[in-house]
């Protein structure tokens, strides 16, 4: 087991010393848990990519407590900062151009001329950042491919002995990933869905946005793009009204029909947000090998839907290339 400490000044201070040290340090976000390393030690970023089995050629977000803190990372434009005052700190990741001289591994852009950068909201997260003072690359902390962590035993499940120490921080509130919008070229383009929407980025840069195609498997725009993805064991079967006895079975709502050989409710208010909370952690704890398949209730696409069925198109989708993560 790694170590697990509840966050207070004393387990922060631990978390800054073993990060200066290269060494990799889970922590809580409002989205999922993040593996964070020191993003301008190179031979860190190569244990963080090493810890998750994930390929190189999936970049990796760079994680500051301000946004001060990004002037020498990223070449800034107006829209950036227009984003940046409207959702930050928050659940957002803006990819821009990289500075020449940014002192970020190489490793972390895998080869590109870009780098994604977020504040993350979460309290823990920004004291941490706050301490360590030094951008922190932070992939979600979860075995490449596999579903994000939401919880501090999710993480110890997943990468074990990987991790040199785990911040408890209890349950991410959000429980799914970063919006990821690309500022790089002059149309806005969203690479992941999350919890700021389509609507409330094209509303804030007051111009259409677009959302990325998944590029080649050999260079994907946004390697989290790929079809398979956040991938549980079990093969997943989306928009189930009635499942077979046989399948465990994933609700949504006040009408989910409680059937199949394991029940779950997303949300039984049919709240989005609190569907969006539930699911990582309830795709875990379906996952069993007693079980034929996931089988998943429909979601409505509004608001957190898109990004909810967009990771659980992911978890169904074929696994014969399992990137990212
Ligand atoms: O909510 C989150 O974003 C979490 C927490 C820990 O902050 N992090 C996270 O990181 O989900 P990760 O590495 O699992 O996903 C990052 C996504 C990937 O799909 C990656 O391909 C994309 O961001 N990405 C990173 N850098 C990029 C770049 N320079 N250009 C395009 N896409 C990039
Ligand atoms: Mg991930």
């Amino acid at each position: 087991m790694p170590l697990l400490l509840p966050v207070n000044d004393e387990s922060i201070a631990r978390a800054s010393a073993l990060l200066r040290a290269g060494k990799l340090v889970a922590f809580p976000t409002e989205t999922v848990y993040g593996l964070g390393a020191d993003a301008s030690n190179g031979q860190a970023v190569a244990s963080l990519y090493a810890a998750k089995g994930r390929p190189s050629f999936n970049p990796l977000i760079v994680h500051v407590f301000s946004a001060g803190a990004l002037d020498e990372l990223v070449e800034w434009n107006d829209a950036a900062k227009e984003l940046a005052k409207k959702f930050w700190p928050g659940p957002m990741t803006l990819v821009l151009r990289r500075k020449q001289a940014a002192p970020v591994s190489l490793l972390v852009s895998a080869g590109q001329d870009t780098l994604a950068v977020r504040i993350p909201a979460h309290p823990h997260a920004l004291k941490l950042l706050k301490s360590v003072d030094l951008p922190i690359a932070a992939p979600s902390a979860n075995a490449s491919g596999r579903i994000s962590p939401t919880t501090p035993q999710h993480v110890a499940d997943s990468l074990g002995e990987a991790v040199d120490l785990i911040l408890d921080g209890g349950r991410s509130p959000i429980g799914i990933e970063s919006t990821v919008i690309s500022l790089v070229d002059p149309c806005p383009v969203i690479l992941r869905p999350g919890a700021v929407t389509h609507e409330q980025l094209k509303e804030a840069l007051n111009e259409k946005v677009g959302f990325a195609s998944s590029g080649s498997q050999e260079m994907p725009t946004s390697p989290g793009l790929l079809a398979s993805h956040y991938a549980p064991a079990l093969p997943v079967r989306l928009n189930v009204e009635i499942p077979d006895p046989t399948e465990a079975f994933l609700g949504f709502g006040p009408h989910a029909r409680t059937a199949g050989a394991a029940f779950l409710n997303l949300s039984k208010k049919g709240s989005l947000n609190e569907a969006a909370a539930n699911l990582f952690a309830m795709l875990r704890a379906l996952d069993k090998p007693d079980y034929s398949c996931i089988a998943v209730a429909p979601i409505p696409d509004a608001g957190l839907g898109a990004a909810i069925n967009d990771r659980l198109r992911r978890a169904a989708a074929e696994r014969n290339v399992h990137v990212s993560g």
